[in-house]
């Protein structure tokens, strides 16, 4: 049976919340109004009305059109021949993933990473992945695999290009967590492979990262903020020489 993809959105309690509180205060509003209370209140609780109701759509217009149009964008960024290994790390429902999948005609693969750490994403869970892969025509191109950014469960260089969406802020409040993830990212990638990120708030430091890691042709973009949050993207090269500048190193021995 033939269905329309479904990425979901993303932190769907937010939306939800916005929207309730631009209805509670758009009703506030109607009862000011009503009761003829003073104009400050009425000014205030139509602030919050025009808040709540102009964030609450832009949240699911961010999810739903800028986001995937963003992820076809950085595929875009990206050189391809079409045979490459592709590794999406925190793929969620697949969006990144199956927009890289969509590039691989000519024998490639893409495998997806996650968790599955349902509150960071609406319903997020492999079948809904395989799903997706199914439906926009790439199933027999796409795996999945149960990890921890932090300790990617494959052996050096095994990709010849790693990507990610918006899974790197979730890691951890501390910069070293972080750091940790793209440090597998790069020891993941074969020399001479290509990294492309993207995410909210931190994006320029994985770029200062990377770079200290020894990675080449790093390039940041600040991109329109979805959410409302700052967002960026981040391409970036590993070294044809294998020997590259990371710190934590792990082989498939101490995994
Ligand atoms: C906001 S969702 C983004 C999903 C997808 N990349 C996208 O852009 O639609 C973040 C994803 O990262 C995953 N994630 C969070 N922390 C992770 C970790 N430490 N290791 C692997 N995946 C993680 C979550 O399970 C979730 O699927």
């Amino acid at each position: 049976v033939s269905r329309r993809p479904d990425y979901g959105l993303d932190a769907p309690h937010v939306a939800r919340n916005t929207l309730l509180i631009g209805l509670a205060g758009a009703a506030l509003t109607a009862i000011c109004r009503s009761v003829r209370a003073p104009r400050p209140l009425t000014v205030a609780a139509g602030a919050v009305a025009l808040w709540g109701l102009t964030v609450a759509p832009f949240h699911v217009y961010s999810s739903r059109v800028l986001k995937p149009r963003e992820a076809r964008r950085l595929i875009d960024a990206l050189r391809w021949r079409g045979d490459e290994r592709v590794l999406d790390v925190g793929c969620g429902r697949g969006m990144l993933l199956v927009t890289a999948a969509r590039r691989l005609a000519n024998g490639g693969r893409a495998v997806g990473v996650d968790t599955w750490v349902a509150r960071h994403h609406a319903s997020t869970h492999g079948s809904a992945t395989l799903d997706n892969a199914a439906a926009e025509g790439v199933g027999e191109l796409v795996a999945l695999c149960d990890g921890e950014a932090r300790r990617l469960p494959f052996r050096d260089g095994s990709f010849d290009v790693v990507v990610s969406s918006l899974c790197v802020h979730n890691i951890s409040w501390r910069p070293r967590e972080r750091r940790h993830a793209l440090e597998e990212m790069v020891r993941v990638l074969r020399p001479g492979g290509q990294l492309a990120l993207m995410d909210i708030v931190y994006s320029a430091q994985y770029a200062r990262t990377l770079r200290a890691l020894g990675m080449q042709d790093v390039r940041h973009h600040w991109r329109l903020p979805l959410w409302g949050i700052a967002f960026g993207t981040v391409t970036a090269v590993k070294s044809p020489s294998p020997a590259w500048g990371g710190g934590a190193c792990y082989t498939s021995d101490t995994r």
